[in-house]
């Protein structure tokens, strides 16, 4: 399957318990789609919700429960039917002269940031991953960033420091920068961390690429739920270089 404009109907083909709120979810599905692309999922009669790609062949997306249609989710089991529709958005597109990268997650935020590591691990000289959480039972993908082959540099902060250090992302970051260590920086969270990394990339002009995840309807442009000074964050982003001129990745 390329690209499904309509929820077409997928199997839980396995399920794996990230913490005691977040789960992933492997689908018997295979798309076209780049690291940072996100799916509609939907379950009839109910609700429709997007989530970034953690894989894209086979289909994975890891989604925490934090209200009604994500806990209806971590209720379905395996062979049960999830339906899809995307990829949507643009995705992060990282320059060839960015070999020394930074990719930045808070909270489910790593979902993205996960896949491109991966895609990123064979072509880039060094890749730091930031993780940040509240605290250490929120952390999430830690042991999976662990496992990866090249090696990646794992960098944990919590707001509680009872992982990792304690602090926030920004906290992990600035030093990285500060040591000319990183030539791009790659991010997906909450929009007021995202602002943080923004003007830091400034500060040390290094470019950043941040996936702002607003709050999406359609995913296709008509709605408006995601309109953010006169652009739709479901096709001009969620990936941007730039959040206060809404700048998309060329
Ligand atoms: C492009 C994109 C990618 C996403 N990727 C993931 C992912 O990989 N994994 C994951 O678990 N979630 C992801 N989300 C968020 C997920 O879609 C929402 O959490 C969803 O609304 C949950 O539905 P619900 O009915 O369970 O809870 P809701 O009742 O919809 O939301 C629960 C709480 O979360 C807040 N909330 C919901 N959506 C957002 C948002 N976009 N920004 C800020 N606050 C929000 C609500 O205000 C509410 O307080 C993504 C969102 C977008 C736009
Ligand atoms: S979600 Fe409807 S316009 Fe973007």
């Amino acid at each position: 399957m390329d690209r499904l404009t309509l929820p077409t109907a997928t199997r839980i083909a396995a399920i794996e318990i990230d913490n005691y709120r977040t789960k992933t979810f492997v689908l018997d599905a295979r798309l076209d789609a780049l690291p940072g692309q996100f799916v509609m999922a939907w379950l009839p009669r109910f609700d429709e919700k997007p989530f970034s790609l953690v894989s894209a062949d086979p289909v994975t997306l890891m989604i925490t429960a934090v209200g009604p249609f994500t806990t209806l989710v971590h209720q379905l089991a395996v062979g049960d039917r999830l339906w899809i529709r995307g990829p949507f958005g643009r995705g992060f597109d990282v320059a060839s002269d960015q070999q020394r990268q930074a990719l930045v997650g808070g909270g489910y935020g790593v979902a993205p940031l996960y896949w491109l590591a991966q895609q990123q691990a064979a072509k880039a000289a060094a890749i730091h991953v930031v993780i940040g959480a509240r605290t250490k039972r929120d952390v999430l993908y830690a042991e999976r960033f662990a496992r990866q082959v090249p090696p990646v540099t794992l960098h944990i902060t919590t707001e509680d420091g009872t992982a990792g250090t304690r602090g926030v992302v920004t906290d992990a970051l600035e030093p990285l920068l500060a040591s000319r260590q990183i030539d791009g920086v790659y991010a997906c969270g909450p929009h007021g961390m995202l602002a943080a990394l923004e003007r830091l990339g400034t500060e040390h002009g290094v470019p950043c690429q941040l996936s702002w995840e607003a709050y999406m309807r359609c995913a296709i442009g008509i709605c408006g739920a995601c309109e953010h000074e006169g652009h739709v964050l479901c096709m001009d982003g969620p990936v941007l270089r730039t959040l206060q001129g809404m700048v998309a990745p060329a």
